[in-house]
């Protein structure tokens, strides 16, 4: 069995990090950048303990620039770690699923990333034809994780336990905030969060165009938007506040901000928001379908 981080014998009280547990990430890219920046930077497991696997090394230089060990053999990744990141985009996890499959036992848990693809999918049997009765958990990560400011969630499999979901719960804490949720939530997660994430990026650089158009310097504007996104989000979390009720507060009769949104409804902003949730879903559960 496997050391719980923040548990055990091997664990470093102040940080929670964990010395026996050797974490191995499949795929180096952005993602994995995000989630396992968090690790590291939270203390949550030793730089020495990670090992990551990709096919080239344009990804691998900067995790071996941190103190991880990298290699270009994914069977190496298993054979050295006990938990697994898979982090290669989703068309590739099945292939990736059957070639490490030899070398899985039963002390190793295997987390996936990829988005769209189902638990039941990564538990098919001829997928880990050597490996039946693996712990398998699913997680939907965004790229805030790579700030540690991420909303990352995730669902256990058929026979990943109580001890393992505690046991992500802790790690990804590293990365943001991080809660278990009911698998049919995690498509939506996509959608809400994960490419959320690019919608925000959208109304942020619109924002700042329309100060630009206004006469303000891009810098200047680029930095109060962010400051702006940044501070509303702290508020909706620090007041609990739906966000109808925060909007309606800025709003004085007859002021700017309700002409302006105004604008916004006009231009079909809310509608265009809901229908760009409800595709990238969509999309993620027809990515499991194919
Ligand atoms: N980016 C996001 O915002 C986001 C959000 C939520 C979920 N995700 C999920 O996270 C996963 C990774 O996304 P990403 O954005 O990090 O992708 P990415 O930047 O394109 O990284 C993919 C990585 O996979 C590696 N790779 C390719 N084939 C491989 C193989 N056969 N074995 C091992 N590694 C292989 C690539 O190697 P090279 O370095 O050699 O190219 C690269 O390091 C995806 O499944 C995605 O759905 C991403």
């Amino acid at each position: 069995m496997m050391a719980a981080a923040g548990s055990g014998s091997g664990s470093d009280p102040g940080t929670g990090a964990s010395s026996d547990l050797r974490v191995g990430c499949i795929g180096a890219g952005k993602m994995a950048r995000g989630v396992l920046g968090g690790l590291i930077i939270s203390g949550k497991v030793p730089v020495q303990n990670i090992t990551v696997s990709a096919p080239s090394d344009s990804n691998l230089q900067q995790f071996r620039a941190q103190g991880c060990s990298t290699t270009h053999s994914n069977i190496s990744v298993v054979q050295q770690c006990d938990l697994l990141f898979l982090a290669t985009k989703p068309p590739l996890i099945p292939q990736v699923l059957v070639e490490i499959s030899s070398a899985i036992t039963a002390r190793h848990v295997i987390v996936s990333m990829a988005a769209g693809v189902s638990l039941r999918t990564l538990e098919k049997v001829e997928m880990l034809p050597g490996a039946p009765g693996v712990r398998i958990l699913r997680m939907a990560p965004n790229l805030p994780c790579v700030v540690q400011a991420g909303a990352v969630v995730f669902s256990r499999g058929s026979c990943a336990g109580q001890e393992e979901a505690e046991m992500l719960q802790d790690l990804l804490s590293g990365c943001g905030t991080c809660e278990e949720m009911p698998e049919a939530f995690i498509d939506v997660h996509t959608g809400l969060s994960g490419s959320g994430v690019a919608y925000v990026y959208l109304f942020a650089e619109a924002l700042v165009d329309g100060a630009v158009k206004m006469g303000m310097p891009s810098a200047v504007s680029s930095r109060i938007a962010a400051q702006t996104l940044l501070g509303a989000a702290k508020m909706m979390l620090e007041t609990g506040e739906h966000p109808a009720k925060l909007r309606s507060d800025v709003c004085t009769p007859g002021g700017t901000t309700i002409h302006a949104l105004h604008e916004l409804e006009k231009g079909g902003l809310r509608a265009a928001v809901m229908n760009a949730v409800e595709a990238a879903t969509k999309r993620a559960r027809e990515m499991d379908k194919s």
